[in-house]
């Protein structure tokens, strides 16, 4: 149920039972957004350097444009002192239970300690949202949405490892969910979770940064999407352009400032919806880490 290579992937996408696509979002407000230490190389040079009323306009110029797009979305508050808390990807991986009755999330466990209080707060919320609560066994790091990533419309999973969650979370994802997982390291810094290097875009289609994969991963990622839109490393990089969400296998939300992505994006046919949370890209984030998607 965990792929480690391409010839032992011995089914087809089609094989997965189907899905609905998350339509719901949630959010964290930027109240206490900052950038107070540095854990990933993006928010070397930006300690202290947060414009927040231009963070909160930003926040809000994203969640409006979910919810023209018809998605619900649910807020929580930030809280004091837990300055990454609004990347809410990160608090914890939605499911869905396979009869499509119940939705759920296993929540996050925080690689770095800096972050690790966030975890009571969303769990606080995501119980109050009436979701089925799932912790990992002890001792397993996960940072959530980030680095558990679901093929559109199927249930299978594909799983960062490497810089933020355990190789082995991912085993125990598949056995608590009944998934297959198809587990992708990464070993560059400036990559540190799945979202900033593959943005699964709808089922047959996957946008991914080349220079951040290794290429038995990328052999995987061939195998099971017809179509790979590859980013340019600098986009990718420095802007965070695989970082992008594209909730109704049509419009792609993504970093304002990536001309290379977007007119990639247009030529496949999508439609993209450029946002500018510049002042988010210096904690090391674009659009994927600011929500988690649930059912
Ligand atoms: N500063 C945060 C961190 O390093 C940014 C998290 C970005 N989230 C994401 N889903 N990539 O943890």
């Amino acid at each position: 149920m965990v792929y480690e290579s391409v010839d032992q992937i011995d089914f087809a996408v089609s094989d997965c039972p189907a899905m609905p696509l998350q339509g719901r979002v949630v959010m964290a407000t930027p109240a206490h957004y900052d950038v107070q230490y540095v854990i990933n190389p993006h928010m070397a040079g930006h300690v202290g350097n947060v414009d927040r009323v231009r963070a909160r306009r930003q926040w809000e110029t994203l969640r409006d444009a979910y919810r023209a797009l018809g998605m619900e979305v649910h807020s929580t508050q930030g809280v004091e002192k837990l300055y990454d808390m609004v990347f809410a990807a990160n608090a914890a991986a939605a499911f869905l239970s396979p009869d499509g009755k119940s939705p759920g999330v296993i929540m996050s466990r925080m690689a770095t300690a800096s972050r690790y209080d966030e975890s009571v707060h969303y769990e606080r919320f995501f119980r109050e949202l009436g979701y089925d609560v799932l912790h990992l066994p002890e001792g397993l790091t996960f940072e959530g949405g980030a680095d558990a990533v679901w093929h559109p419309g199927r249930r299978l999973i594909w799983g960062g490892y490497g810089q933020r969650t355990d190789r082995a979370t991912h085993d125990a994802i598949s056995a608590m969910l009944d998934v297959p997982v198809i587990p992708i390291r990464l070993d560059d810094e400036a990559f540190y979770h799945l979202d900033t290097c593959l943005c699964a875009l709808d089922e047959r289609t996957a946008l991914i940064c080349p220079a951040a994969l290794r290429p038995e991963d990328i052999a995987m990622i061939h195998r099971l999407f017809e179509r790979i839109i590859e980013v340019p490393e600098t986009e990718g990089r420095e802007r965070l352009a695989c970082n992008a969400h594209c909730p109704d296998g049509r419009h792609v939300l993504l970093q304002k400032g990536c001309p290379h992505t977007t007119q990639k994006l247009q030529d496949a046919g999508f439609e993209p919806i450029e946002i500018d949370i510049g002042e988010f890209l210096k904690a090391g984030a674009a659009v994927y880490c600011m929500k988690l998607t649930t059912w």
